[in-house]
């Protein structure tokens, strides 16, 4: 059973991990993939259907064509994104990206697949008719869940890990080059290595400001406005998380 002390440590490592956009070449220990793997395996699933599945790439080839993918792509999203009112651009996108990408220079890229036909564990009303998010709600989350567990295990080991989203302009063509069945699905990428330099200042909204007791209390409801000033107030506040690349 755990004990306070555990609540301690683990709330160190929750707080240390950051996404981490640059790495060292430096080769990672011997075991550590697996480690990290372990941890995400142990994730929380609709009705336990565990999903996931992982793919470990080493080879620099590989990770070329991975990383040319997402290049190809990365041009598409800033196409879209460089429509938006300068302010509320995503910061990675700000300028035309032109780094050489995390999912080349990191050591490893651990590809996270997901097979969705597990989601038919779960209750058939909840999952196919109403609730929780609609049909697949509860497949995204489980995959969710596997990636934050395997990020914090890359976190307690002192490694830097980056949640790179896979979106359907890509995810078949990173299918077909890592011969994943058409039946499954790669929702994300996940290179791994040392940081290359300190990770860009922690953001969270206070505790105050996300709690309520009992019931929700409506005089801290945020407008439109409200929201939109967050957002603009975030971007400012993460532009420097992005700034070594995307
Ligand atoms: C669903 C999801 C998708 C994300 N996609 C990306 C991504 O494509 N690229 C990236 O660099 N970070 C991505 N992130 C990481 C977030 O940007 C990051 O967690 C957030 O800005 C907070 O910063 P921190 O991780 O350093 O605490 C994603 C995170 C989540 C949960």
């Amino acid at each position: 059973m755990a004990t306070k002390m555990d609540f301690d440590s683990f709330l160190a490592v929750v707080r240390s991990r950051r996404s981490c956009r640059a790495f060292k070449p430096d080769p990672i220990p011997e075991g550590y993939v697996e480690k990290i793997i372990e941890t995400a395996r142990w994730a929380m699933s609709g009705a336990n259907g565990q999903p996931w599945e992982f793919i470990i790439v080493k080879d620099q080839a590989m990770k070329d064509r991975i990383a040319e993918l997402f290049i190809g792509n990365r041009e598409r999203v800033y196409n879209i994104e460089r429509t938006r009112v300068e302010d509320l651009r995503m910061p990675a996108y700000r300028d035309r990206p032109d780094t050489r990408p995390a999912l080349q220079t990191a050591p490893v890229v651990i590809v996270i697949v997901g097979d969705r036909r597990t989601v038919q564990a779960s209750v058939l009303y909840s999952n196919f008719v109403f609730g929780e998010g609609g049909p697949g709600a509860v497949y995204q989350k489980n995959m969710a869940n596997a990636t934050h567990l395997l990020q914090l295990g890359a976190a307690a080991l002192g490694l830097g890990a980056q949640w790179c989203s896979v979106n359907s302009s890509w995810e078949d063509s990173l299918k077909r080059l890592l011969d994943v069945p058409e039946e499954l699905q790669i929702p994300t990428l996940i290179p791994v290595g040392y940081p290359d330099g300190k990770p860009a200042p922690p953001f969270r909204r206070k505790l105050k400001e996300v709690l309520h007791y009992g019931k929700y209390d409506r005089s801290r409801y945020r407008s439109g406005e409200e929201i939109f000033e967050f957002i603009k107030e975030l971007r400012r506040r993460t532009r420097e998380a992005y700034a070594r690349g995307i």
